[in-house]
Formats: structure tokens, sequence, C-alpha cells
């Protein structure tokens, strides 16, 4: 696996890839690698026949309040198993390679309207716009034909799928499922920040959702009921704090009522300082 910093010879590397009639997928990431990333490369090493991957902690989809400075980070660590999952080449590109004006300076985002401005959204504004622009910034420079994404941030799969339909982009997004720890806690960068007691408290929301998804399969169809239930199990939960439980309409994110179509149960929950997601798509 070669390891590149540079976006003339990240480019100069794919295109010889190009030339020799090789299909090219592509996982980015922000690093400090877990089985949910290494799943996204081990799928898109089967479907391609050169993989990139990339590890970017992106200034621009942070808040002023958020954890950049802290987000965790180990490249050496990272290199290793992206090797393992077959990345050929892994794009680690310092801030001042993609942002060489300075984020603070920058003219030109991908911003998405409407379904921006809900839930993660909601909290976390400017959000999508930083991770839409890196995002297509990152797809200019590899130029993929496959690109691959977690289920586990779903308003962001969507907001990648609307703005490469919108913007007539070259490249396929292709979605996989949550991957879980043992005990059902969704596998995030994040977790390593949970100390003590907290990881045990973490699983409320894993168990909230196999609650509602229970009351689904027994036939329930009022959200908001099914919602108060999701929100009654955390709230019990001490060191747990909800952001949102929100159950939406997959196409547009907007709340429903009954449940008649496919439908997104979405949770952010704090637990101590530590901010989680997670969430279950639920098909009619
Ligand atoms: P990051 O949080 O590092 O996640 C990289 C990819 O791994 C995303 O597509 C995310 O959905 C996926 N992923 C994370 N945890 C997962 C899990 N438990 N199961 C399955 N997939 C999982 O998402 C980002 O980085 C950034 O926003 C990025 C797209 C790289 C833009 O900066």
């Amino acid at each position: 696996m070669k390891i590149i910093n540079s976006i003339s010879e990240l480019k100069a590397t794919v295109k010889q890839a190009r030339q020799a009639d090789m299909t090219v997928g592509f996982v980015p990431t922000m690093g400090y690698l877990h089985e949910g990333h290494l799943s996204l490369m081990y799928t898109a090493k089967k479907e391609n026949d050169f993989l990139v991957a990339s590890i970017f902690v992106n200034p621009l989809q942070f808040g002023p309040s958020e954890d950049y400075a802290v987000y965790p980070r180990d490249l050496e660590r990272d290199a290793k198993l992206a090797e393992q999952a077959g990345v050929d080449v892994l794009f680690a590109p310092p801030e001042a390679e993609m942002y060489p004006q300075g984020v603070q300076n920058m003219n030109t985002y991908v911003d998405l309207k409407g379904i921006t401005d809900k839930l993660c959204g909601k909290q976390r504004p400017g959000h999508f716009r930083g991770v839409a622009t890196v995002v297509t910034k990152l797809f200019n420079i590899v130029g993929p034909d496959y690109a691959y994404f977690g289920q586990k941030d779903a308003q962001q799969v969507l907001v990648l799928k609307k703005m490469v339909q919108e913007l007539n982009m070259n490249v396929v997004i292709r979605v996989l499922p949550i991957v879980r720890e043992v005990d059902g806690l969704a596998m995030s960068s994040r977790n390593v920040y949970l100390e003590g007691p907290q990881r045990q408290a973490a699983l409320v929301l894993y168990n909230s959702l196999c609650q509602a998804q229970k009351l689904l399969q027994q036939g329930q169809r009022n959200a908001g009921l099914i919602r108060d239930t999701i929100s009654q199990l955390i709230s019990q939960q001490p060191l747990a704090t909800i952001d949102y439980v929100e159950i939406v309409d997959l196409q547009n994110l907007q709340p429903v009522e009954v449940i008649t179509d496919a439908v997104l149960i979405a949770l952010a929950v704090k637990i101590g300082k530590v901010r989680l997601i997670d969430n279950l798509l639920w098909e009619e």
C-alpha cells in the first residue's frame, strides 16, 4: 500500500490505474479506523480493481465548540489496518493541502437546501455543508467509479446521494449496513472517549432502537408512541441526555405521525460529553 499526501501525486497514481483499465473504488474516512470503516474497504476491494481510501479530519465539518482538535488520530495504526483491508492507496493530505487558502477563506461551498437543517443539521449548523464540500473535493481529486459510505450516518448518505444526483457527479454511491460491537453499540471513532460506566450506558441507543423495532414488528404504526417509548427508555439512563429522537420520512427527513412508508428512526444522544448517533431503517 502506498501512502500519499499530495493531491498531484494522488491524481497521477489513479491516472495510471485508469490507464490500465482498472475500476476505482473510494472509501473516505476521518481515520481512527474500526470495523465499520474496514467493512467499507473490504467490500470496495471486492467490487473494484483499485482501492483508494482517505484519512482526513475535515475542519470544515466541525462546529467551533466541537471536538476537531481532540478528534482521535493515529495514522500509523490506520495505515496497517487499511493495508490489511486491501487498500492500494491511502490518501492522507495535511490540512494545508486540502485548504491552502485556509478554511476561513473558502469561497466555494456545496450547500444542500432542506435536508441539511434537520436531525444532526439542527444541532450542527454548517456540518453538512462541510461534509458535502470536502466529499466533492475528494471526488474531484480521486475520480472514483464507486464510493462507499456507512448507513451509520444515515443523513450524510442522503445528503451525498442527492448531491451526486443533482450535480450529475460521475460516481455511484454504495451504502453498507451499520457495524456493531458484540453487545450492539454502533462502532464509532468517538467510542474511545467513553469512560467507565459510560460504555455500558451507551447501549441505551441500540437497546431503545431494538424496542422500537419490536413495536413495529407487533404492528404499531403510531410514530409518536414509538418515539415516546424510545425517549422514556433513554431518559431512564442517568448518564444519557437526548439531543434528538425522530421518526422521519426517508426521502425528505420530515417527521411522520403514522408510519405508512419507509422511515428512519434516528437518535443522537450524549453520554456525558460524548455525542453518539444511531438509527434504524424501517421499510414497509
Ligand atoms: P467517518 O466518521 O470517519 O466515517 C467514514 C465512513 O465510515 C462513513 O461513511 C461512515 O458512515 C462509515 N462508518 C462509521 N461508523 C460505521 C459503522 N459503525 N458501520 C458502518 N459504517 C460506519 O463520515 C465521515 O467520516 C466524514 O463525514 C467523511 C464522509 C469522511 C467526510 O469528511
